[in-house]
């Protein structure tokens, strides 16, 4: 069963996404951490963003989100850093790049029965098909405040300037000409503004029970 998690940046998709994979025991494919390798490749081994650099990326082993390594190189230590975020974001934007990070997360889905996959496109695009394609929200200043929560400790932004973050985000997601960020038709629409997270996982696990009893019917 592959289970797919998409939305906005501060809905909590990756909390959820782990949460859930841990119920169902499933792995959990994080989309973002394929964008953040290449980006953390290209700075780390000074290479320039080229179709050619990027066709010739043969693979992308993530073991853990501290255990990454392209081409054979580790590039684990730098996944987060603030220009591998900002790399990520643009080169997130080009087409050779999304074919490439899509097919390798396909090939590395082949491995397995079940999965939950978190990103932007994963319902949209990569899988298409499939078995429950979730689409998680929540209102933008409940979402800056999330991200701002979780940032306190790293004591970078204040409020606004998160929220003018988020915002610029949403913009560059949605209004990408490839693959932007879209609520799937067949997607399961869930706001999350007022809810915690443990009841986002509890409602998806509900869903995935009704869809189970269904397919054995
Ligand atoms: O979720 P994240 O912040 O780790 O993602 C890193 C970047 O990759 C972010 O700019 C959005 C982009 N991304 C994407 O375009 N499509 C995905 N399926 C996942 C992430």
């Amino acid at each position: 069963m592959i289970i797919t998690i998409d939305g906005p940046a501060g809905t909590g998709k990756s909390t959820v996404s782990r949460l859930l994979a841990e119920r169902l025991s499933y792995p959990v494919i994080y989309s973002g951490l394929y964008y953040r390798a290449i980006a953390a490749y290209l700075i780390q081994e000074e290479l320039l963003v080229q179709v050619e650099v990027i066709k010739a990326i043969e693979n992308i082993v993530v073991k853990s989100d501290k255990e990454v390594k392209v081409n054979g190189k580790d590039v684990s230590s730098q996944l987060r850093a603030p220009e591998v975020d900002r790399l990520s974001s643009k080169i997130s934007q080009l087409l050779v790049v999304r074919e490439k990070v899509g097919e390798v997360i396909k090939k590395e889905a082949k491995n397995y029965e079940g999965l939950v996959a978190e990103g932007r496109d994963m319902g949209s695009v990569v899988f298409k098909d499939a078995d429950l394609k979730v689409y998680l929200d929540a209102s933008l200043s409940e979402r800056a405040h999330r991200r701002y929560l979780e940032d306190v400790g790293e004591g970078n932004l204040n409020l606004d300037e998160v929220l003018a973050e988020i915002r610029k985000r949403d913009e560059e997601d949605s209004q990408r000409k490839i693959s932007p960020l879209i609520i799937p038709s067949d997607a399961f629409y869930i706001d999350t503004t007022e809810m915690e997270v443990n009841q986002v996982v509890e409602v998806i696990t509900n869903k995935i029970t009704q869809l189970k009893v269904k397919g054995s019917r």
